[in-house]
Formats: structure tokens, sequence, C-alpha cells
């Protein structure tokens, strides 16, 4: 891997980028990064490599995708072998069936699914899938979820959690936010009030919330929507685009024993290529088309390249050490980190995804996250960021870890951690 810098260098293509996109970017938290972003031209294992020549240990993986690191050998030959073959055919292909037969064997619940292309797709399908299925328009989201960027769900909370919610984005038609409900996060008190209507299609939920930065479940929260959504005639969707195949093998459902009517899934298990994955009961996902009247299609769907490098990346995964690697490497950050932060602070981490809210004792929902202090975090991650370690540009993203992030990496990191807190003073 070539690890020098270019003659072009990152504020050359950044001048060059905001004439030609909005903001500069192709994706909002992108331009986050102060004065410019650094553009990246390789990564390889734990590390990223810029056009500047700089190196950092990316603890940002992609927003998640790239359990393995950069560049596993694994993963390329497997995309290799397939680029020989040739990529795209608009037929089924033998990788499809292989990787969703993996799929099926540690996601249970996922007794048939669709292949689509991003997490966006997946929860779009999954919504109008819920709809569909049961006749009711309605469904019900949690503050400070994030499911992607459709209509749908791009609807925050308000305070009166379970009224109707206000759009956050210009554009979409008050037709649309005004079908979705918005609780509070961890509180199903709010939750079951909302789904005894008996009128909502599906509630949709972040088993762990990765977009507020990380914020684990109550106890008792995700089996109480399993409980009441089953008795109210609701559709459980679980959102596992971050937590699927990160948190464990069976992704969060199986860490906390829950069995959703419906799953979606996206990053991990496409192998750093575009994916999302709709899957659940056999009755509920045979309702698309062809074999049911909720549509969905697309060119890409079961992109080959995609199921090679998903399929290299499970069979990575079945083998237990990525988990390891990458769990130990979490508590070594936050380690250093605690170790070294004298101000008032929480962490909070739920296996490999963690993130850090300072000037505040607790956060268990939306409202309480965003009385954290921001604009220290944004010095933290600039401190790292001269240390050479990338973490997210936002508090309300998550710091990830990765098989790639072993303990020699850590130590490194937990030096440059020392000194960036030492710089917050
Ligand atoms: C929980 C969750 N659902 C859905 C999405 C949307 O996925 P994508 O960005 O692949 O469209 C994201 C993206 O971060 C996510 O975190």
């Amino acid at each position: 891997m070539d690890k020098g810098g270019s003659s072009v260098l990152s504020q050359d293509l950044w001048e060059e980028a905001i004439t030609l996109f909005a903001g500069g970017v192709n994706s909002p938290v992108r331009a986050k990064v102060q004065p410019y972003p650094f553009y990246v031209r390789g990564g390889q294992g734990a590390y990223i490599f810029t056009e500047d020549g700089n190196a950092m240990v990316d603890f940002v993986l992609g927003y998640g995708p790239l359990f393995l690191g950069h560049n596993p050998p694994e993963v390329r030959r497997a995309i290799e072998r397939q680029l020989e073959r040739g990529w795209l055919f608009g037929t089924p292909s033998r990788a499809e069936v292989e990787l969703a037969r993996k799929i099926r064997v540690h996601i249970p619940s996922m007794e048939k699914m669709r292949f689509v292309n991003s997490g966006t797709e997946a929860t779009m399908a999954a919504i109008r899938l819920a709809r569909g299925y049961t006749g009711r328009t309605k469904i019900l989201k949690f503050d400070g979820n994030y499911h992607g960027a459709h209509d749908y769900v791009l609807i925050d909370a308000g305070s009166a959690a379970s009224e109707y919610g206000v759009p956050t984005s210009a554009g979409i038609p008050g037709e649309v936010s005004k079908t979705v409900s918005v609780c509070p996060y961890n509180d199903l008190t709010c939750a079951s009030r909302v789904m005894s209507k008996e009128d909502h299609a599906a509630v949709i939920v972040e088993p762990v919330m990765g977009n507020m930065g990380v914020i684990p479940p109550k106890e008792g929260f995700l089996s109480g929507l399993r409980e009441v959504s089953s008795n109210t005639g609701t559709l459980l969707i679980l959102d596992e685009v971050i937590t699927g195949f990160r948190l464990s093998l069976g992704g969060a459902q199986e860490v906390y024993g829950l069995r959703p009517d419906i799953t979606t899934l996206g990053k991990i298990v496409g192998g750093g290529l575009p994916i999302g994955v709709v899957g659940g009961r056999r009755d509920l996902i045979d309702s698309f088309t062809p074999s049911g009247p909720v549509f969905n299609a697309g060119t890409f769907n079961a992109h080959p390249l995609t199921m090679a490098a998903g399929l290299a990346v499970l069979d990575q995964l079945e083998k237990g050490w990525p988990y390891r690697v990458a769990e130990s490497a979490a508590k070594v950050f936050v380690e250093a980190l605690e170790e070294s932060l004298k101000l008032p602070h929480v962490v909070n981490r739920v296996l490999s995804m963690f993130q850090v809210f300072m000037g505040i004792s607790e956060v268990v929902d939306a409202q309480s996250a965003k009385k954290a202090d921001r604009s220290l975090y944004l010095k933290f991650h600039e401190a790292l960021l001269r240390e050479g370690v990338f973490v997210a540009p936002s508090q309300f993203e998550a710091i990830f870890t990765s098989a790639a992030h072993g303990s020699e990496v850590m130590e490194e990191v937990a030096h440059a951690i020392r000194k960036a807190v030492k710089s917050l003073a």
C-alpha cells in the first residue's frame, strides 16, 4: 500500500469540491472535520492514509461497516475473485444464496430476506412492508433514532412525545410526517400508550442507539416493546444496521434475547460495499414482489461484489476472534479516557461501540444526549486528530473499534488519548 502523500493535497481537493458538491461533500457529516476534511487515499488494518501523507488510527471505520479494519486480505481476495468473473448480471447468483443462508443461521428470526443497497433502502422497504401487510399507515419511532435518509423516518420528536412528529428535513410532505409518532428512547410507557391505539403498522427501533452517540436500551425496554407490539398487532422492526454482526454474530437480538418480526441490516454484512437487508418472518417477507403485493426492486440488489465481500467477512467473524479483539480495543480506549478525563462525563459503551458525553453524568435518550458539551467533544476530536487518531467529528456518532485494533495499536492510542485529554484542560 502506498502510504505516501500526493502532489494534490486535501486543501486543493476541498477547494474544488466546494464548487462541485453541496457543502463540498456527498454526505453531511464528512464536512464536519475542520478546517476542511482530509482526503483519504487508502487504508490498511487500523490505519488510514491521507493525501497529505498522514497516517491515522481510524475509529470511524466508514461509520461502522469495517469490522475487520481496512483492506483485510480475505475480503479483498473474495472481491478480486468475483471481479475476474464479472460483476453484474441482472440474474440471481450463487453468492446471494450462500450469504442469505449464513445470515439465517446466525439470525434465525430472518427466515427470509431481501437484499437491497443501503440501510436507508432496507428501512424504507421494511416500513412499506409493514404498512402493506397490516393495512395500517402509522409507524412509531424513537426520538434520536436514525433509520436512514428517506421521508418515512426523517422525523424528530419535539417534546410532545406521543403526538405527531416534526420533519427533520425540508421537502417532506406534512402528510408523511403525520403518519409517524415519536416517543423518547427508553420510554416504554409512551410507546405502550401509542401502540395501544392499535392503529400503528410498526414500531421501528435501534436496539442500541448509535446515532446520538451511543445509548444502550434500559433493562426491559426492548422486551417491553416486543410484548406490547405483539399484543397490539404492531410489527416490531429492529433496525440492526449498526448492531448487526457488530454486537455478536446474532446481532443485538441475540445479545438482548429478542425475536423481532422484521430486521434491517446494512454496513458490516456487506464488507464495506453498499448493502441493506430486510428480513424477517416468512409470511411477511413473502409479501414482497413477486410473491406478494408490496413492491420492491433494484438494479443492484444482491450485487455480486457485495455478496462476495459479505461472505468473506462472515467467514472471519465466525472464527470469534474479531469480536474479542474489537471489544478489548474498546475497553482500552475507554479506560485510557476514564483515567485521564477529570471533568464530569459519562461514557456509554456496548461491546465495540461507545461514546463519551462531557459535562453530564447520564445519557439515556436524545434529550439528555443534547445536554452534553458538544463543543468540548469537538475539541477532543481535534486534539485526537493532532495525535493521529480519528474519531467521529460529531458528538452524535459512535466510536467504533475493529478486529484490526490489536493491543500494539491500542497502546499507541491510549498514549494519544492521554495527551489529547491533557490539552483540553
Ligand atoms: C441504525 C441505522 N439505520 C439505517 C441507517 C441508514 O443506512 P445507510 O447510511 O446505509 O443508508 C443508518 C446509517 O448510519 C443507521 O445507523
